[in-house]
């Protein structure tokens, strides 16, 4: 029986999948061949497209004059298909279901061109095999951090009163959009378990169960945050100790009743004695002693756990110069590399501090050449203006994998994304938002594709081609101008304390966090050297050891993350610090005043819903940005005294 197609509820934006999506396929004749879960998933797509735009599909019929045919020839996990077009004719074929589920996807974003010309066989194959969002969702509304933790797209889609919603067409509907843009993997609830959410894992499993088959159709597997505690704060056992025989029993239990409910449970995630998480430091056990615990009671399932490396001491004393928390995962996790189990996965943040606008890209990244590394982005804007600014991440994302990727040593076999999403009408709060979870999962697909041509299929999908031109004007330098209008050349930080949005320049100067700048009346920046600072730079190979050592080779974007230097300092680009930083805060400013004209100039040629949407929007984000490019300013004005050259408006 083809499966059906979630039904969007009345007002949800479709996203990608707008139905003149379809219409190429949907109006012509489909032959659909093989059998499984999946094929039904892909049969009930054809099917619905056709019922709307006019076509046909047939399944295991005799070849006839077809435009298509989706073709499973074998039985295998494979998650790759080839594409081929030739004597009119387009022609999918995959030996795993997922990849012909991925090849049907495949069509719908090529539209009419999937059927005009020919083409020669090509085999597209995922680079990575596991493409995973993180929900840091909360079940119960928590006091401080609401129900979504940084998330600025409403409530939870998968949560509601205290318990799993009772209807899954809005789920169902997410898996497809996320099997659309090749995610394959979902974690449902937070990495700070709180009691409520320990409970997921074995009394309320049956929420997960139910979540996962809104998932399933779609290819996606689901795995769950757990608390390292878990048997002591669900069982009352006195110890969580990993080496403890009754602790080892209590999780290959526990984990074993997660499969009964979800055979095809993914596995765990973990944040452990990290920003006050409970994990095996507490036991003087390591890192790979607690993960490989769960890997064990997950591996005879198939699953496998993600441990997350960051791991840091936020309750530093900023009195202290010698703590670096930029040096923290390396220095945690390196002498561990080599001791971690198979099915154990290390998750490690792109950069070495907190998903910041400018990082430097994590050094564990190619240090650990023994252990398998998922790398970890932030698709939620927590620091990246919460989704009330227009921030398309996607030329970030990718100059981090292309770093990563050309290290001498090794990379990294998984991607994951902390996720964007809620139950906000337009999926991710701003419309535009949307870029950055198509961009994530096309970019874990393939991290060397252009991230422009990305943002191209995405704009052509949700808008159609009209707007094209005016999006790309709106999205494409978007990072770099919300760069340009918060804090400096790497330096991070200067948010609003707690919930980081909007600027406070010393709001973390004085705090536990381990996040400074040091600016003084001389200068700014950290020194992370390994001459006369931190030794940070020093964690990576060369080249990239030598050329962050010194502030003339160090890039300028990143030079103080890694150096401190007068105001006077000047830069590659032939600027002063403090001259490049009045600059860049008035440019910041107006290209803001530009977007905003640019998508004013849109009304008509994309739904009034969203262009109300993003107007209303840009409102604050020009309001937001003012107020940084004032701050900022004033304060390293006051704290130089070294005026603008071009005298502008320095309050
Ligand atoms: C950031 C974020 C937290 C989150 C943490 C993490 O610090 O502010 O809300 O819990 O990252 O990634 O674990």
């Amino acid at each position: 029986m083809p499966h059906p197609v979630p039904v969007l509820p009345e007002g949800v934006d479709p996203a990608w999948l707008p139905s003149a999506a379809f219409r190429p396929l949907g109006s012509r004749r489909t032959l659909i061949r093989g059998s499984g879960p999946l094929v039904e998933t892909v049969h009930g797509e054809v099917a619905e497209a056709c019922a709307r735009f006019g076509g046909r599909v047939d399944r295991d019929a005799a070849p006839e004059p077809y435009d298509l045919v989706l073709e499973l020839t074998g039985d295998d996990s494979s998650e790759a298909f080839g594409y081929e077009r030739v004597d009119g004719r387009t022609t999918v074929t995959a030996t795993g279901q997922r990849g012909l589920l991925y090849g049907f996807f495949h069509v719908v974003r090529l539209g009419e061109e999937a059927f005009g010309g020919d083409c020669q066989r090509v085999l597209h194959e995922p680079a990575l095999g596991l493409r995973m969002v993180n929900h840091w969702d909360n079940v119960a509304v928590h006091p401080v951090m609401g129900q979504v933790e940084r998330g600025y797209a409403g409530g939870s889609l998968f949560w509601a009163d205290g318990r799993a919603r009772g209807e899954f067409e809005r789920v169902r509907a997410y898996g497809r959009l996320l099997a659309a843009c090749g995610v394959n993997a979902v974690s449902v609830n937070n990495v700070n378990v709180h009691e409520t959410e320990a409970r997921l894992l074995t009394d309320r499993i049956g929420e997960v169960a139910d979540i996962a088959g809104a998932f399933r159709p779609y290819g996606i597997r689901t795995h769950l945050s757990v608390t390292f505690a878990a048997p002591i704060v669900l069982d009352g056992l006195e110890t969580a100790d990993p080496l403890d025989e009754r602790v080892r029993e209590w999780w290959a239990g526990a984990t074993a009743r997660v499969y009964e409910a979800i055979p095809d449970f993914g596995g765990f995630v973990v944040k452990a004695d990290s920003e006050g998480q409970p994990g095996p430091f507490a036991y003087g056990r390591t890192h790979a002693d607690g993960a490989n615990m769960l890997a064990a009671a997950l591996e005879p399932h198939g699953g496998t756990v993600h441990w997350r490396a960051f791991v840091y001491d936020h309750r530093q004393d900023w009195r202290d110069r010698t703590t670096d928390r930029a040096r923290a995962a390396y220095d945690h996790f390196l002498p561990l590399d080599g001791a971690f189990a198979a099915n154990a996965v290390l998750q490690v943040k792109h950069g070495p501090m907190d998903f910041q606008v400018r990082e430097p890209v994590s050094p564990l990244i190619s240090a650990m050449s023994h252990s398998t590394l998922a790398v970890e982005l932030q698709a939620t804007q927590e620091y990246t203006g919460q989704q009330r600014h227009v921030c398309w991440l996607g030329p970030m994302w990718s100059e981090v994998l292309r770093f990563a990727a050309d290290q001498e040593g090794p990379a990294f076999e998984e991607l994951v994304a902390v996720s964007n999403v809620g139950d906000d009408p337009f999926w991710t709060g701003h419309p535009l938002a949307q870029a950055n979870l198509y961009t994530f999962g096309r970019l874990a697909w393939q991290p060397d594709a252009d991230p422009v041509v990305i943002l191209d299929e995405w704009i052509g999908l949700t808008f159609g081609a009209g707007p094209a031109a005016g999006l790309h004007a709106v999205l494409d330098g978007s990072w770099r101008t919300y760069e340009k209008y918060t804090a400096p050349l790497g330096v991070g930080f200067m948010v609003q304390p707690g919930h980081h949005y909007g600027p406070s320049v010393d709001g973390y100067e004085y705090s536990p966090w381990g996040t400074y700048h040091f600016a003084d009346r001389d200068g700014i920046g950290v020194d992370r050297s390994v001459a006369s600072g931190t030794g940070y730079a020093g964690q990576y190979a060369k080249p990239w050891a030598e050329i962050y050592e010194s502030p003339d080779t160090c890039p300028d974007e990143l030079l103080l993350f890694f150096h401190h230097v007068p105001y006077g300092h000047v830069l590659k680009s032939g600027k002063t610090v403090i001259q490049h930083i009045y600059d860049t805060h008035f440019e910041g400013v107006a290209e803001v005043e530009e977007a905003a004209r640019v998508w004013e100039s849109l009304a008509g040629l994309v739904t009034p819903a969203r262009h109300q949407r993003v107007t209303e929007l840009f409102v604050e984000q020009l309001r937001c940005a003012r107020e940084w490019r004032d701050q900022i300013n004033s304060y390293f004005l006051r704290k130089s005294g070294v005026p603008d050259e071009r005298g502008r408006v320095i309050y």
